[in-house]
């Protein structure tokens, strides 16, 4: 981890007007400024194609979208003005001639006015993946960068389609920025109790020396959303779960829970034994992926007792579309700590409900004193809970109150924020923070994401070669059967909210 050092700069966000910039980074920086996180003469630029003279930008862009997704509402009397003046607009198409040597003028002028930023710029690229290579082609040919002071650069996923995609991304990137600044994001990485899961292995003598193949039986992580595609059909119908959650946010939980302990908290030092994890996982070829890759897509169903489309009805996809909605996955890491132990993952769209949480399941003691007859002995677990709420609890076996030897589960449940959404700084305030300060830690470095897609594209090529029976689950279910029977065969099960105890809320 860096220390704590807030330069000034400009922030440059290309997709200005757009979908990310309004529901993600705005908030984000309004809560920041709220909490005093924001390097005093920081300036935001939002680029966009559409005529906004900066008054207009900020009444018609930058009020609604704070109002609609700010978990700060209420500061918005008091705060917005004073953020307001921190905001400027800059029209042009990133394709436009002349455009960059034109906002390269603009950044020098407010640079003048704001002698603080120092010519330090963060360029931010929230536009669709196919414009990433061109503009930075642009910043580079334009003089845009290298800035006077230091550059960094902000790209979103997906990072490439595939290992050679995302090789030649790369290449394009690294043309104009060193591997040092670049901040690739997966927002999981921003998710509070995602960065607890290092404190929670790393500081606790409770997990640490029962983290192994010796102790655990087997790892669930679970990513379940209630909603569809939305608006962003293109984009999925082309994606598909395995490319937009697998390749990124779920392998990214699974090298966090199965990492050694680093020899520091210093950036390099974590990503590298991250790195490590993704390299000993063990690649799936034809014959695993048809046992061990279970892809889905919905059809019609209800969420909420509301009846919903297909997959194949939504917005911009494909009537015969075969692009999965639904993964779940067997996985293995070939090291000494994991050896044998199953790793299972399951995320999809149009699930019964919206959670992610990972569960460690513990092997069980041999039934020699205490078994069945003696009441429901469970498994221990230790139940991470990303969202909605966020908290950990542990599941052990007790005596129940008694003249017997009765046994009954308890939890000891640990709820970090139980009213959903109102206590944690959201994954962007935390992500954005970090890249004022230069801390990559929480981004993901060039090797990681090539070892992801290493592990993705042979499941990726084998689905693609041998087209599935689609919709195969109704929204609303967990996924096609066959997800369930990838546990059961193992003698295990997926762990259902019901049979844990209830979130409380
Ligand atoms: C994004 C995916 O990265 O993560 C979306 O592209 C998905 O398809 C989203 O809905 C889920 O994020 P969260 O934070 O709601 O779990």
């Amino acid at each position: 981890m860096a220390p704590d050092r807030l330069d000034n700069s400009l922030l440059v966000i290309f997709g200005g007007t757009g979908d990310l910039a309004r529901r993600k980074l705005y908030p984000a920086l309004f809560n920041l400024f709220v909490d005093g996180f924001l390097p005093p003469a920081l300036r935001v630029i939002a680029v966009g194609r559409r005529d906004f003279t900066r008054d207009s930008f900020r009444q018609e862009i930058l009020l609604p979208s704070l109002e609609t997704f700010s978990r700060r509402t209420a500061y918005l009397n008091t705060y917005f003005r004073p953020f307001a003046t921190r905001l400027h607009y800059f029209r042009t198409d990133i394709y436009e001639p002349g455009g960059y040597t034109r906002l390269g003028q603009f950044l020098v002028e407010i640079e003048e006015e704001e002698a603080g930023c120092r010519g330090n710029r963060i360029f931010y690229l929230a536009v669709a993946p196919e414009h990433f290579g061109p503009v930075v082609r642009n910043l580079k040919e334009t003089g845009l960068v290298p800035a006077r002071g230091w550059q960094r650069v902000v790209i979103e996923k997906p990072f490439g389609h595939d290992l050679p995609s995302a090789t030649e991304l790369n290449r394009q990137l690294r043309a104009a920025f060193s591997e040092k600044e670049i901040y690739r994001i997966d927002h999981y990485l921003g998710k509070e109790m995602i960065q607890n899961i290092m404190v929670i292995r790393f500081a606790n003598t409770f997990f640490e020396p029962v983290w192994n193949n010796k102790y655990i039986d087997h790892v669930q992580i679970t990513s379940a959303e209630t909603a569809g595609v939305e608006d962003r059909g293109s984009y999925y119908d082309r994606a598909g779960a395995l490319r937009d959650m697998v390749q990124n946010h779920l392998l990214q939980l699974v090298t966090l829970v199965a990492m050694e302990p680093p020899a520091s908290l210093a950036t390099e030092a974590v990503r590298d034994e991250k790195v490590k994890v993704l390299r000993s996982l063990k690649p799936l070829n034809i014959a695993a992926v048809g046992k061990n890759a279970i892809r889905g897509q919905y059809g019609a169903g209800e969420i909420d007792g509301q009846g919903v489309p297909p997959y194949r009805q939504e917005r911009e996809v494909d009537p015969h579309s075969i692009t999965e909605t639904f993964v779940a996955l067997k996985l293995f890491i070939e090291n000494f700590r994991w050896a044998g132990v199953p790793f299972y993952l399951r995320t999809g769209k149009r699930l019964p409900v919206k959670v992610t949480e990972i569960i460690i399941q513990f092997k069980s003691l041999p039934d020699i004193l205490y078994f069945k007859e003696y009441g429901e002995l469970r498994p221990n677990l230790l139940v991470i809970r990303v969202q909605p709420l966020e908290g950990v609890f542990v599941q052990l076996n007790a005596k129940r109150p008694g003249n017997n030897n009765y046994i009954a589960p308890i939890r000891l449940d640990f709820c970090q924020n139980c009213e959903v959404g109102v206590n944690s700084p959201e994954a962007y305030e935390r992500l954005l923070y970090d890249v004022m300060r230069g801390d990559p830690t929480l981004f993901t470095r060039w090797d990681e994401v090539e070892a992801a897609w290493q592990f993705v594209d042979p499941i990726a090529n084998a689905w693609a070669a041998r087209p599935p029976l689609f919709p195969n689950y109704a929204a609303g279910q967990w996924g096609p059967p066959a997800a369930r029977e990838l546990l059961i065969r193992d003698g295990r099960h997926w762990w259902q909210e019901d049979e844990l105890p209830p979130q409380r809320g």
